[in-house]
């Protein structure tokens, strides 16, 4: 299945397409906003009244409707409630005319997005109408995608555009049918449970059970009697037989996790099962034939471990008949902002927040922040934003302190009670100096550019205060 199909899905309309409707009953206020606009590059429509202006949002798609608050007969807020119903999506400023707090408090309420005031600054509308647009676009492109990846691949909630989560996605619904063993690797927080799961919903198997069992958490005494099961009196506390998660997910799959981890003799156990798919109960005396698909999965590098001798290099084989590799996020970052919106929603859903969207700053130091916990350190983020939040724009300020460099100050001082502030702040200059380096792969020429300084002076300094450089290579 070819990927391009995907990335032509209706993507946000540019801005300058953009559809804008006015309800205004002046005539000089429609006039203006028309020419305001219309030499911005959007299309504008304008309606006098609150009926002639639904009923052309009955019969148009706009991508934005700017709403006089107090038009003659029906107010703009009584007719809100009734656009709401046409057009559950569409955003909407209010325009009022001098201070009336009340009602534009109302209006808020009422679904509107944000509201001006005249006479207006044209800058500011102008800023405020394409951060609403924008805002609505990208919410529409993630609810777009979600369909697209549900009705190709039967995925619920994964999200993804770069091209290699595409590329991903494309061999994860080519290999699902299938019975072979799939081997997940990747950091931490990269989706790996959730490709298995996406890979057991796209199977013929998606009606029975998906077992998943942490491979790596569970005691090996305990793992072999939770995998193959036991008979009753098989040891101490075996009161009554027990059934094992190969037989739980007969017809299924089973989902072993953090397969690195798991100890040597269970190892050489679970080779003989995917050998033959069959294995004896603890203390049994016959064997038993279960039709299980293997997905395993891990975030150590198995080759290393192999290599170490801390993994059998036959189990690695059978296990590796398929391998997918998750990227780690910050290998993906056009994929963050898709991420972030996606969490936002749900969280916000969840919360009964209202609507929550990111400052343009916060938006700024996710993609500049490099995730070493993938998405779900940017899921945590996000849930905390939505829920400490007061207003509907996420200020960076609510951002966890890893990502704003804040925890600098905070761990230096936790460390060097006695130090000068003048060590201090030379300390804060080398790590911060140290950390962006990194982030540019030693690059010089890219950090001094980031800190606006010329290269000779980012040279100085990374010696008078002896920064360790490190190389690594480019991703
Ligand atoms: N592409 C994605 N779209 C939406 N949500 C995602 C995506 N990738 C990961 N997530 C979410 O991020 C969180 C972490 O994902 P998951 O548990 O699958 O990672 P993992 O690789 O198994 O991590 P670990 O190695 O720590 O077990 C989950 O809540 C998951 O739903
Ligand atoms: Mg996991």
């Amino acid at each position: 299945m070819p990927s391009t199909t995907l990335e032509a899905t209706p993507q946000a309309v540019s801005m300058t397409n953009a559809k804008i409707l006015m309800i205004d009953d002046e005539a000089a206020i429609r006039e203006s906003i028309d020419t305001l606009l219309t030499l911005e590059g959007f299309t504008v429509s304008l309606a006098p009244d609150g009926p002639s202006g639904l009923d052309l949002i009955a019969r148009n798609h706009y991508d934005l409707l700017l709403l006089d608050l107090a038009l003659p007969g029906e107010s703009g807020i009584d007719l809100l409630p009734r656009i709401k119903e046409l057009r559950p999506a569409l955003p909407v400023i209010m325009i009022t005319a001098y201070g009336t707090v009340g009602n534009v408090v109302d209006a808020i309420h009422a679904g509107a997005d944000n509201f001006v005031q005249k006479p207006w600054d044209n800058e500011k509308l102008l800023a405020d109408i394409r951060s609403a647009i924008g805002r609505r676009k990208a919410e529409e492109e993630v609810i777009q995608l979600k369909r697209t990846l549900k009705q190709r691949y039967n995925f619920d909630n994964i999200v993804g555009k770069s091209d290699l989560m595409l590329r991903l996605f494309d061999t994860v619904a080519q290999v699902a049918p299938s019975r072979s063993t799939i081997l997940i690797q990747g950091e931490s927080g990269t989706g790996k449970e959730l490709i298995a799961k996406a890979i057991h919903s796209n199977s013929p198997r998606r009606d029975k059970p998906f077992v998943p069992v942490n491979t790596g958490a569970v005691p090996s005494e305990l793992l072999e009697s939770t995998l193959f099961g036991h008979v009753k009196g098989a040891f101490t506390s075996a009161i009554a037989s027990k059934k094992g998660l190969f037989e739980v997910a007969n017809g299924g799959t089973l989902f072993l996790d953090e397969i690195g981890t798991m100890g040597m003799d269970m190892q050489a156990k679970i080779l003989r099962v995917l050998q033959d798919r069959r294995f004896m109960h603890l203390g049994g005396t016959h064997e038993i034939q279960v039709d299980v698909r293997i997905v395993a999965a891990t975030n150590v590098n198995l080759q290393q471990a192999v290599r170490d001798g801390r993994f059998r290099e036959d189990l690695f084989y059978r296990l590796n008949v398929i391998s997918l590799e998750l990227p780690p996020l910050r290998s993906r970052r056009e994929d963050i902002p898709l991420l972030a919106t996606h969490f936002l929603r749900f969280y916000a859903e969840e919360n009964g927040t209202g609507e929550r969207t990111l400052s343009p700053d916060a938006l700024r130091i996710l993609m500049d922040y490099d995730w070493p916990g993938n998405v779900r350190e940017l899921e945590n983020a996000m849930e905390r934003g939505v829920v400490l939040s007061t207003e509907r724009n996420i200020p960076a300020e609510l951002l966890p302190a890893q990502l704003t460099g804040s925890t600098y100050s905070a761990s230096i001082l936790d460390h060097r009670p006695d130090a000068s502030l003048f060590d201090l702040m030379e300390e804060i200059e080398r790590r911060i100096i140290a950390d962006r380096l990194e982030r540019c792969h030693w690059n010089q020429t890219e950090a001094a550019e980031f800190f606006k300084i010329p290269l000779s002076t980012l040279n100085q300094k990374i010696k008078r205060l002896n920064v360790e450089i490190r190389k690594r290579p480019r991703e």
